[in-house]
């Protein structure tokens, strides 16, 4: 028997795909794709995919529309999606800073408020990141799009009068694919940026090394279901030591963080080479 209905975002891979197998079987699923190959892949699952690309803001009201085209209530909706733009905050261009907002931000703010009368007595749970902590230098649109997600939904929590219930879950280094799009996609400035060579041959090595020695993505899927199930959530939710450390560190004053971050990359550059 079909339990729940879920709409997920970021459904084709890493966290999403093993959301998605852990609920197909038992539930409706509207699961978002960017790519027509991943659609088909989740039709065979028994989802109802639909397109949706936030770095093009036009495919987000279509998407609105197609789900409350065959579906009145959703019980749950897992915000997902997600990009890393990277790189030292002096040479990303806006344009790309613009894109991670897109797709980090207002993408879901737009795709959710469009659903928000279906999702009346609902919950909303987000796959932000420990970078919401904002303690990572070279991913500075990654950190504040993360930081500007978890404000706004949780403005949204304390203002919405139809008693949806949002959650923010904030995993460490995850092994997923992720790692390696960012090195793909930022390849501009990880390859040939100038005064920041060292800096960003770290990224890049500390981002390879990531997508093998990361937790599990069902890690992140255990805690999206624990949240899930819960009557009542808690508003934030850390998966794996290094986010719970993430929390930790970030309640120390600025300046001494800072010279703490700064410290660990030099020791962490040189152990590197
Ligand atoms: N991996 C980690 O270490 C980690 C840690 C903390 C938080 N997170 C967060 O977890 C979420 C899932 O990431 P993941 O690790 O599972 O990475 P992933 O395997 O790369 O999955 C990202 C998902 O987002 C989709 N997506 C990317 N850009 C999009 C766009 N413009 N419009 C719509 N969908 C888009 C991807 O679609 P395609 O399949 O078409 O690429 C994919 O389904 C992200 O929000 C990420 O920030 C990840």
């Amino acid at each position: 028997m079909r339990t729940k209905t879920y709409v997920i975002t970021g459904a084709t891979s890493g966290i999403g795909a093993g959301l998605i197998k852990e609920l197909a079987e038992d539930n409706v699923i509207f699961a978002g794709y960017r790519n027509q190959a991943k659609a088909e892949e989740l039709s065979s699952l028994g989802v109802f995919p639909f397109y949706i690309d936030y770095a093009k803001p036009e495919t987000i009201l279509p998407a609105i529309n197609s789900i409350k085209s065959k579906c009145t209530k959703i019980d749950t909706l897992v915000n997902i999606a997600g990009c890393v733009v990277a790189g030292p905050v002096e040479k990303i261009e806006m344009s790309e800073i613009r894109r991670q907002f897109d797709v980090n931000v207002f993408g879901h703010l737009e795709f959710t408020k469009g659903l928000l009368d279906i999702l009346t007595g609902g919950k909303i749970i987000n796959v932000s990141s420990m970078a919401s902590y904002g303690i990572f230098p070279y991913i500075s649109p990654y950190c504040a799009s993360k930081k500007c997600l978890d404000m706004f939904f949780n403005s949204l929590l304390i203002e919405n009068k139809k008693n949806i219930q949002v959650v923010s879950i904030k995993p460490g280094v995850i092994a997923t694919p992720l790692w390696g799009k960012s090195i793909e996609e930022n390849a501009k400035y990880l390859n040939s940026c100038s005064d920041y060579e060292r800096e960003m041959d770290f990224l890049i090595n500390n981002a390879k090394k990531n997508e093998t020695s990361g937790l599990s993505a069902d890690e992140v899927v255990k805690v999206i279901m624990k949240a899930d199930r819960a009557k009542k959530p808690k508003l934030s939710y850390t998966v794996g030591r290094d986010a719970f450390a993430a929390s930790l560190i970030s309640l120390l004053p600025q300046e001494l963080l800072n010279n703490i971050i700064k410290l660990g990359i030099k020791i962490r550059m040189k152990k590197s080479g």
